[in-house]
């Protein structure tokens, strides 16, 4: 990767670059394409934020064919969202994977917008998903005086609702109902660091959830 990648040129390198790469693969292992395309059976499936800065296979070494990817702002499981419910369904009904992670990272800018009022266009209203939960957890993020502190404080608790979120989905849920292993994740990611911090928010039942939200599956 050029140091400098937020030049003008850097658009005509891509292709290039996309050669040197197979390259490079191809001369460790002639046939690691061919065996890509035998298809994919990927444990993971990651829900992260679209932001730049956190490239979701390349943070957790993880190689193509190993981990299923879904991004949009502010990493969020919101229940109308047709492209989030399909990954979801395609991951957890045909891929059977085991770990669902959503990870979001500190500075998202998704978030900071939740923060504030000023109106940016459509996005407004993604954005209010995210005011929602600040409203929800109003009391703890207000008494947190630092701007930074309560800005990280709001991105973990956010994390924590979308893991929740996707414990809410009939997706999930009919998988446990079933028996399937399914494990939540939450996770927040440092762009400054380029830690991973595991919040500890590991959900692997309806149990964990209020009780108006548990499904009974007839
Ligand atoms: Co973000």
């Amino acid at each position: 990767m050029s140091s400098n990648n937020m030049g003008q040129d850097f658009y005509k390198d891509l292709i290039d670059n996309n050669r040197k790469w197979v390259e490079d693969k191809l001369a460790i292992d002639r046939e690691y394409f061919a065996k890509l395309a035998r298809g994919q059976q990927p444990p993971v499936l990651w829900i992260g934020c679209a932001d730049s800065r956190v490239p979701a296979n390349e943070i957790i070494g993880a190689q193509p064919g190993e981990v299923f990817v879904h991004r949009n702002i502010a990493n969020m499981v919101i229940h109308t969202d047709m492209n989030m419910l399909s990954v979801l369904d395609y991951a957890v009904n045909v891929l059977k994977v085991s770990h669902v992670i959503v990870c979001g990272h500190y500075g998202c800018g998704g978030v900071q917008a939740a923060m504030s009022n000023r109106s940016i266009g459509l996005i407004d209203n993604w954005i209010r998903h995210l005011k929602d939960v600040y409203r929800f957890h109003q009391k703890e993020l207000d008494s947190i005086t630092d701007e930074e502190e309560r800005f990280d404080k709001f991105v973990e608790l956010n994390v924590k609702e979308q893991v929740l979120d996707l414990a809410k989905t009939s997706i999930v849920q009919a998988a446990w109902n079933r028996g399937q292993e399914l494990n939540l994740h939450g996770w927040v990611y440092g762009v400054g660091t380029g830690l991973i911090k595991d919040l500890g928010v590991n959900v692997h039942s309806d149990d964990d959830l209020a009780k108006v939200y548990q499904l009974n599956f007839g």
